[in-house]
């Protein structure tokens, strides 16, 4: 009877557990159904308009500088390049040469104003690559247009195309040996199909090349975290409290979500489980958590990157993340990766997979 009762209770608990998987994914569906029409049209005006602006979409404060410098070059040197236009220089590159096409062709997903494009096609001209094109996949016209002018001043016009167009709805027309995305997967909507369209048009022997962010949908910080960014946040000077993004001082941090407007960080959690059901991680470096929240856009301004006690400050944060990545108690908010369709060897840094990279939402 026990034991009967047992297996039924077992029985229950799985049935509602694939009850609750499924109904998660038929919402996650209904509401990327609602998204499209008016709602997605209006939040694609916003995007537009947001970096429009934008002259420069990577600019980041000082104290970022100093933090990356300091941890995030070692782990990058490890695989022998020193900043992430080399991460990507570097494995098209190889990329390419595993393909063996005399004249490859690349393409970038959400490319902004193709600045970081411009500057891997000078690298791999440099490296000795002669024949080859980066496709510049992009929504906002006004950044393919500052995209075409650098492009021509920086004279690798003849490497770099324009394409505008949604990679909510991308379906590659030719065979890439190499696509690469910076910074611009935590934008889309559609991860499924975009990555099964990577998927179709990647060379076999080609890579996926990545560096993103991988947190919280929405940049937001999980629970764990959150109680992590309130303790250190108690330690600041009140003027370093004022956010200048949302221009408001916050006395305890608020848990912002980014995806609010915009496509900000839309399915960021989602990104590396739907990496892993589709692809083989060949290179993974996973990295930082809490540390985000005091060296990026909104308080990062008001830290001084020669100043004792702000980089003492960053330092106890960092190496606080480290500790926490690698003992399971936070997962790493940022990734740099590079996939095959293929099964492969997995390199990857300080102990973290991407398997133990991925915050369970529930
Ligand atoms: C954070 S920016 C990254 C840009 C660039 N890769 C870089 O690192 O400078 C995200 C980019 O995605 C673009 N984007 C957003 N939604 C898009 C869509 N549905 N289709 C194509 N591009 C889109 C934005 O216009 C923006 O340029």
């Amino acid at each position: 009877m026990n034991y009967l009762g047992g297996i039924s209770r077992k029985l229950k608990s799985a049935i509602e557990e694939m009850t609750t998987a499924f109904e998660r994914s038929l919402n996650a569906a209904r509401s990327r159904e609602r998204m499209k029409g008016e709602a997605y049209a209006a939040k694609l005006a916003t995007e537009t308009e947001i970096f429009k602006g934008q002259e420069d979409i990577n600019a980041l404060p000082e104290i970022f500088h100093y933090w990356s410098n300091k941890y995030l070059r070692p782990m990058l040197e490890e695989f022998g390049v020193s900043n992430p236009d080399q991460f990507f220089a570097k494995y098209l590159h190889e990329s390419a040469l595993s393909c063996a096409i005399a004249d490859p062709a690349f393409i970038s997903i959400g490319a902004g104003n193709c600045d970081t494009e411009i500057r891997v096609a000078q690298l791999m001209k440099r490296a000795g690559l002669t024949r080859f094109v980066i496709e510049c996949l992009e929504m906002n016209p006004h950044l393919l247009l500052r995209g075409r002018q650098m492009a021509a001043q920086e004279g690798v016009a003849e490497h770099i195309d324009f394409v505008e167009g949604d990679f909510n709805d991308w379906k590659g027309k030719r065979r890439y040996a190499g696509i690469m995305a910076n910074q611009s997967l935590h934008h889309v909507l559609n991860l499924e199909s975009l990555f099964d369209a990577v998927k179709r048009s990647l060379h076999p022997k080609g890579y996926f090349v990545i560096s993103d962010m991988i947190g919280r949908n929405g940049h937001q910080r999980w629970p764990e975290a959150l109680a992590e960014v309130h303790r250190f946040w108690r330690e600041l000077p009140a003027g370093y409290r004022y956010n200048v993004q949302l221009k408001r001082h916050e006395e305890l941090y608020e848990n912002w979500d980014c995806s609010a407007e915009g496509f900000e960080g839309v399915r960021a959690q989602d990104i590396v489980p739907q990496l892993l059901k589709r692809f083989h991680f060949h290179v993974y470096i996973g990295f930082a958590n809490v540390i985000d929240v005091f060296i990026d856009r909104a308080f990062g301004h008001h830290f001084k990157a020669d100043g004792e006690w702000d980089r003492d400050f960053v330092d106890r944060v960092h190496a606080f993340d480290e500790e926490a990545l690698r003992n399971g108690k936070l997962t790493p908010t940022h990734m740099m990766a590079v996939l095959t369709t293929r099964p492969c060897a997995l390199l990857y840094s300080r102990g973290l997979t991407p398997e133990n990279s991925v915050r369970d939402p529930s």
